[in-house]
């Protein structure tokens, strides 16, 4: 598994322990930032990681930032991601299993960050059931109408 991974000023430590966890877990990963704490814009660094899960080159994405949502919303836009933003271990699992999340959204100033690390233990290990869940993403990707 190949996981991107970036964060804006505000989830950029939370962004520094998953990435411990990651080579803890022999996860192969690639950060695409932010490299310090200064103050970026969350949407320039949801980008790039959503659109390399979009188009295959990262198997999942993780994307902090204070609260989680401002990643969520960007990660979104772009079509074929389906970015959930997380913060308990019990939607960390579901998501998986019924909407094969690809992207996690999490928020730095919400939670704890031994509940961030247990999320996303939890997230990259859980594996989607398939089935009727897989009609309804179907109409997820064709739109809601
Ligand atoms: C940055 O101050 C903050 O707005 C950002 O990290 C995030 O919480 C946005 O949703």
């Amino acid at each position: 598994m190949k996981v991107a991974i970036a964060a804006d000023h505000g989830g950029y430590e939370y962004k520094e322990a998953i990435k411990n966890l990651l080579e803890e877990m022999n996860i192969e990963y690639k950060d695409f930032g932010t490299h310090e704490g200064e103050s970026v814009d969350y949407p320039d660094y949801a980008r790039p990681v959503s659109e390399s899960v979009a188009d295959g080159s990262f198997d999942k994405g993780i994307l902090i930032c204070g609260t989680g949502i401002g990643m969520s919303i960007a990660s979104n836009k772009v079509k074929g991601v389906r970015c959930a933003l997380v913060h308990d271990v019990f939607t960390a699992e579901v998501t998986r299993q019924h909407n094969d999340s690809n992207v996690l959204a999490l928020g730095q100033r919400v939670i704890g960050e031994g509940l961030a690390l247990l999320i996303v233990k939890t997230w990259l290990t859980s594996e989607f059931e398939g089935g009727r869940h897989q009609r309804r993403i179907d109409k997820i990707e064709g739109g809601c109408s």
